[in-house]
């Protein structure tokens, strides 16, 4: 059997962009359902201190935008996907986004907008490794 339901967690960075597009391609082959995920963070320090009461709306906004346009593309490979956008640190809201929704593939970039790194995996990718419920298949940035 195939995947059913698999969860693309989106930063808005171009190996997460590559990660969407091959997720749809899987999910067109396996009859899949896709959950795009975008994750903002509570920044409610910022907030305490610096008085920004908009950040949040903000942060809210440009999250919707990313997932729109993500949803769009889909959209256009013939994919309906539904999308979330949670506040918290990406990898727990990964991880619990995949077991709450049984999810059964997690497709994510290897790294995302932190373009001064040579580590191998992004922070975030390494810890969602570590504690998914589901295999996690992870989609290098194409060289340019
Ligand atoms: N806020 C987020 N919401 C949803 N998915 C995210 C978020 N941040 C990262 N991801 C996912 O994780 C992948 C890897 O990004 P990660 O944040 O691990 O790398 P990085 O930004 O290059 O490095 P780091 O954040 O560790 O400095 C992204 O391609 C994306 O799939
Ligand atoms: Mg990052």
């Amino acid at each position: 059997m195939g995947y059913t339901s698999i969860l693309v967690p989106i930063d808005g960075s171009e190996a997460s962009k590559v990660a969407l597009e091959e997720a749809v391609e899987i999910a067109k082959r396996n009859g899949a359902s896709i959950i795009i995920l975008h994750v903002f963070p509570n920044r409610a320090d910022l907030i305490e201190v610096y008085k920004i009461s908009n950040l949040k709306s903000a942060f809210r906004e440009e999250g919707e935008k990313l997932l729109e346009e993500a949803c769009r593309y889909a959209a256009q490979k013939g994919i309906s996907a539904v999308i979330r956008l949670t506040e918290g640190k990406p990898c727990e809201e990964i991880v619990k986004t995949a077991e709450a929704q049984n999810c059964d593939l997690i497709v994510m970039g290897s790294h995302g907008h932190n373009t001064l790194s040579k580590i191998l995996l992004g922070s975030v990718t390494q810890r969602v490794l570590g504690n998914a419920p589901c295999p996690v298949m992870v989609v290098r940035e194409k060289k340019k």
